[in-house]
């Protein structure tokens, strides 16, 4: 075994075929994090490393050979263990790797791949749905509160986990003298009010009115109606704001902006919004595309993107006043 499971990690799940599955899936993912991890941990002393594949991924994003390397550890770690279906941020199209299995896996394998050659934490997101028998797209095209586990993992300082299967979220740590990852927080819970945010701010003349109004409030501090000073942050890898607002609270945005390929964010709903606002909610936190529950929207195609604002369910909901203020 590659984790040591709490005792309750997928108790909630009825159907003992799928949460043994889960169980199974996960530990594979675990292997497949850790082998990941210790590519990183080599960093340019590991041959092409940072270096682009000279490939684009479906969403036109030049890939990076990390993403496509990860992506090859984690289809064969798939292949070992009862899952059916696997799409992909670096496949165009899902794969059968063998019909009648009971899961269906969704995956980012590496998140942050802008950060892959500065030492800067990056790590892999996972959404886990029960297989819809012979219809791979049924599998994926559909809301994510169907999800019956999503999480991530990231590969900074800590090779750490966080995990949910509906009933609470979470943390484990890979303790590298046994190679295993262990139970670090049993329940996280992400504050309901705090006072950061995280945006990419150099895309401010792109955003749309309820965001800049929020920005610009939020920017005022003290003086503005905010009333109090309002930190920053940003790393660029979803995986890492995403840690940090599970460990002090916040908030994140990356709206929908007016650039083009941008008018629903930069975020896919499949495999980055879906799983983290899984992690996010059980948590205690808000996950929404501005306006709406993001659990509650299905996609319909595979790489569709949307604008992703999660974090304290006090900002979370301020932002949405703001949206609804500005209509
Ligand atoms: P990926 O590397 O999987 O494409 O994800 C990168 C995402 C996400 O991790 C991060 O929040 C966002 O891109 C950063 O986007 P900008 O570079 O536009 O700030
Ligand atoms: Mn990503
Ligand atoms: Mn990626």
């Amino acid at each position: 075994m590659n984790i040591d499971f709490s005792t309750k990690l997928a108790k909630n799940i009825e159907e003992v075929e799928i949460r043994t599955a889960v169980l199974d899936t996960v530990n594979a993912l675990c292997e497949s994090a850790r082998d990941i991890a210790k590519i990183c941990a080599k960093g340019p002393l590991e041959a092409a490393f940072g270096d682009v594949a000279g490939t684009e991924n479906s969403d036109g994003d030049s890939q990076k050979a990390l993403d496509v390397r990860s992506d090859e550890i984690i289809t064969a770690a798939l292949k070992t263990v009862p899952v059916a279906y696997y799409a992909s941020e670096e496949r165009d199209d899902i794969i059968t790797l063998e019909h009648g299995l009971p899961l269906a896996v969704a995956s980012d394998p590496l998140d942050g791949s802008s950060n892959i050659d500065t030492n800067v934490s990056i790590g892999t997101i996972f959404a886990i749905f029960p297989a819809v028998e012979n219809d791979p797209e049924a599998s994926f095209l559909r809301k994510g509160s169907e999800q019956v586990a999503g999480g991530f993992f990231v590969y900074g300082p800590q090779t750490s986990l966080v995990i949910t299967t509906g009933d609470g979220t979470e943390l484990y740590i890979l303790d590298w003298m046994s190679g295993k990852f262990k139970l670090a927080v049993p329940a996280m819970r992400i504050s309901e009010s705090a006072h950061e945010f995280a945006i990419n701010a150099s895309n401010f003349n792109h955003w749309h009115p309820p965001v800049r109004a929020y920005i610009e409030d939020a920017m005022k501090g003290a003086d503005g109606p905010m009333g109090k000073k309002q930190g920053m942050r940003w790393v660029g890898s979803l995986v890492a704001d995403a840690n940090r607002i599970l460990m002090r609270g916040g908030l994140f945005m990356y709206p929908a902006d007016d650039r083009k390929g941008y008018e629903a964010g930069r975020l896919r709903i499949l495999y980055e919004a879906h799983p983290v606002a899984f992690v996010i909610e059980q948590a205690g936190g808000k996950a929404s595309n501005g306006t709406d529950r993001i659990l509650d929207i299905k996609q319909d195609s595979l790489h569709e993107r949307v604008p992703f604002v999660f974090g304290s369910v006090d900002m979370v909901e301020q932002v949405g006043e703001y949206h609804i203020n500005a209509v």
